[in-house]
């Protein structure tokens, strides 16, 4: 399927469109954002921060030259270089990494002046914020969270506990300078004392904010004025519902809402304004940091998910935990986000498997649980109840169409689309742009 026909078909015109990840995390959201970007006016992000991580292979410049991209915190749809890249007030800001992350963009020849925005609400994570992520991560010891330690949790605590400082702080220094010193102070307090250059921070975010200054945007403004002159609006979600710090496996979440609800609080604007939610499903699932996992493999199943489909963390080079699909997690995320329709990814890893299972209730005592537990006790300890299906036994790498797959490689999506009662309506058989089933 060409890739540009697959992302016009989907989209509403006049509203935002917004791709979220339905999991735990690592679906393979880039690859979609990249197909649709193709034809995006703006590419945003509403929340998290370079906690998100994906690589986009693109073909740029005059020569079409293959360059592979690492998004972490910007806006992936960069690569398309007629797209605006777009940070909203929702998403939590490492200027040093924003910069670093652009560098290396331009660097590899994508030139990104000029397109590239920041809200003036966004807050800022420090490098403080990451050491305290580190300590914090020790203090817990044995239950501690796995987080990515790039200070992601302690900057949203700031912001929770109104001490945080904003994109537009840094712009009044006296004021940034005795926030910043307070909130440091308030860490030593906390944490006892650590080894970290307050002053010298200070005067390097002094210079930081010149260099940020042509980035920086009223974000409503901004994100308004695109939806009104009818430009393509994409969101890209970061991190993914099961991670979300109100409906996740709540410790083990970020700290971010990266529901749909995110998208609303993390840009400013309203449901209405909002046209497809398309949600970005693994075929099986994947979870990187702890917490319980229904359907884990440790067994020889779960080490071809993890060596056949690269199950390595962009952002951390962790290992993934791997099991099978869940569809007890995907009801529930389906529920919470109301996707008008799916990208299943990684079906192709599934290949050369004799069946495949997929978990279709949790039980407790025998009797099956209603909904996802909020109880990561009761969670640990379900019984899952397993649907079993056919493998199919087959490469499907060359796929161009759901027609070509093997009947028990379509019936598998076909058990899926109906048990939730959600489209499929991409399925991903490869790692290229091009590997993308349209149906
Ligand atoms: P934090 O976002 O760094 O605070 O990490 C909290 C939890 O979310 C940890 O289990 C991380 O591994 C997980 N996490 C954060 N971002 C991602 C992501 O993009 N993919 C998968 N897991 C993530």
């Amino acid at each position: 399927m060409v890739a540009a026909a697959a992302a016009s078909a989907a989209l509403e015109t006049g509203k935002v469109s917004v791709l979220l990840g339905a999991q735990w995390g690592d679906e393979g959201k880039g690859k979609l954002a990249d197909v649709l970007s193709m034809n995006m006016d703006v590419c945003a992000r509403c929340a998290g921060g370079n906690n998100a991580g994906h690589t986009i292979v693109a073909h740029i410049g005059p020569d079409k030259v293959k360059t592979k991209f690492d998004f972490h915190l910007l806006p992936s749809g960069l690569v398309n270089p007629r797209c605006a890249g777009f940070i909203g007030s929702g998403v939590v800001v490492h200027v040093p990494s924003f910069f670093a992350e652009l560098d290396a963009l331009q660097k590899k020849g994508l030139n990104c002046d000029g397109r590239l925005f920041l809200s003036d609400r966004a807050h800022l994570v420090f490098d403080f914020h990451q050491v305290v992520d580190g300590l914090k991560e020790v203090e817990l010891g044995g239950s501690s969270i796995g987080t990515t330690k790039k200070g992601i949790g302690p900057a949203y605590s700031s912001k929770a506990s109104r001490s945080g400082l904003r994109v537009h702080h840094l712009y009044d220094q006296e004021l940034f300078a005795n926030k910043f010193r307070k909130l440091v102070e308030g860490r030593f307090k906390r944490y006892g004392h650590f080894e970290y250059d307050t002053e010298g921070e200070i005067a390097r975010y002094k210079a930081f904010a010149e260099r940020l200054r042509p980035f920086i945007v009223d974000g409503v403004t901004f994100i308004h004025t695109a939806i009104s002159q009818k430009r393509r609006v994409l969101v890209e979600g970061a991190n993914a519902l099961m991670l979300d710090l109100d409906f996740g496996t709540y410790p083990y979440v970020t700290s971010s809402s990266t529901s749909i609800g995110g998208v609303c609080t993390g840009l400013g604007i309203p449901p209405t304004a909002i046209g497809s939610i398309i949600g970005v499903m693994k075929a099986y699932t994947t979870r990187v940091g702890a917490g319980p996992f229904p359907t884990e493999l440790t067994d020889e199943i779960g080490v071809h998910m993890q060596e056949v489909g690269a199950e390595y963390g962009v952002t951390t080079g962790r290992r993934r935990r791997c099991g099978w699909l869940d569809l007890v997690v995907m009801k529930y995320s389906c529920l919470i986000n109301g996707y008008t329709s799916l990208n299943l990814t990684k079906l192709d890893i599934l290949d050369n498997l004799k069946e495949v299972k997929v978990a279709v209730a949790y039980l407790q005592n025998g009797k099956e649980l209603p909904c996802f537990p909020a109880d990561l006790d009761i969670l640990a300890n379900v019984e899952v109840k397993y649907e079993t299906l056919p493998g199919w036994q087959g490469d499907i790498s060359t796929a161009q169409t759901f027609e070509e797959l093997p009947e028990n490689c379509r019936a598998y999506v076909e058990y899926v689309e109906k048990f939730l009662g959600v489209r499929i309506e991409w399925i991903g058989v490869g790692p290229s742009r091009e590997s993308m089933i349209k149906r």
